[in-house]
């Protein structure tokens, strides 16, 4: 068992479990893992201490560009700060969970976002040889040169079934009508979207997670890495 040469960009909606499986393929193969949806969150956390209107798009760019934000990339303990302090589990919050989709809608906030995340997937080849990044527009913005490229989905029943047990895990409770109603409002506004809409790469292959659970997830990723010939 080696580990990862190469970068492996995971997109797809959210729900389809991308998150933890992302983590735990790179922890599997001695790579970095890169969440760029926690830089998004971050940002709309930045929005809302500012008392910015998250829609106010030049307001917006003005926040982010001043935005003292750093991510780390250790899959088993990665962590957000903004300003100097652990924004973790603020960003997951229902607040910021609202106010990311029109800020990551904002160009200058793409930009801005997309050169720092190419800086630390640059730095993460040169240290460890490989990392594993999650997001929305890897394969097709931020690295489309990546050695393999996985789109997860998964039916809207199923994503939001496991939204609202992961909510009900962190303490916040909603129906699950309400939450599929969430999740396609999400899906709609991300995959509409002017800039980087949510869309699988024409390389990237697609992996239906509906009846997968994670083992059987990571072991599919496995398999595709192996079959690349990406570990050594
Ligand atoms: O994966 P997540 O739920 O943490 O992502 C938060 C938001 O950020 C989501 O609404 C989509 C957006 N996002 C994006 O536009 N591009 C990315 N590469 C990652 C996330």
């Amino acid at each position: 068992h080696g580990e990862l040469r190469g970068v492996v960009a995971l997109d797809g909606p959210s729900g389809t479990g991308k998150s933890s499986v992302a983590r735990k393929l790179a922890a599997a193969l001695g790579a970095r893992y890169l969440d760029t949806g926690a830089m998004y969150r971050a940002v709309a956390l930045a929005v809302l201490r500012a008392g910015v209107d998250p829609a106010d798009a030049e307001r917006v760019a003005a926040v982010a560009a001043t935005a003292d934000l750093v991510q780390t990339t250790d899959p088993e303990a990665s962590t957000t700060t903004l300003d100097g302090t652990d924004v973790g589990a603020e960003i997951r919050g229902p607040e910021v969970t609202t106010a990311v989709s029109p800020v990551s809608a904002v160009p200058e906030v793409r930009e801005l976002l997309v050169a720092e995340q190419r800086r630390i997937i640059a730095e993460a080849l040169e240290q460890v040889g490989g990392i594993v990044v999650e997001g929305r527009d890897i394969g097709t913005a931020v690295a489309p040169s990546a050695e393999l490229k996985v789109y997860l989905t998964a039916d809207a029943h199923a994503r939001a079934q496991r939204r609202s047990r992961q909510d009900a895990a962190s303490g916040r409770a909603a129906s699950l009508d309400q939450t599929l109603a969430d999740v396609r409002r999400r899906d709609d506004y991300d995959s509409t979207r002017a800039v980087s809409p949510l869309r699988p790469a024409e390389d990237a292959v697609e992996l239906d997670t509906t009846s997968l659970d994670l083992p059987a997830t990571l072991a599919a990723l496995l398999e595709l890495v192996e079959d690349r010939g990406l570990r050594v």
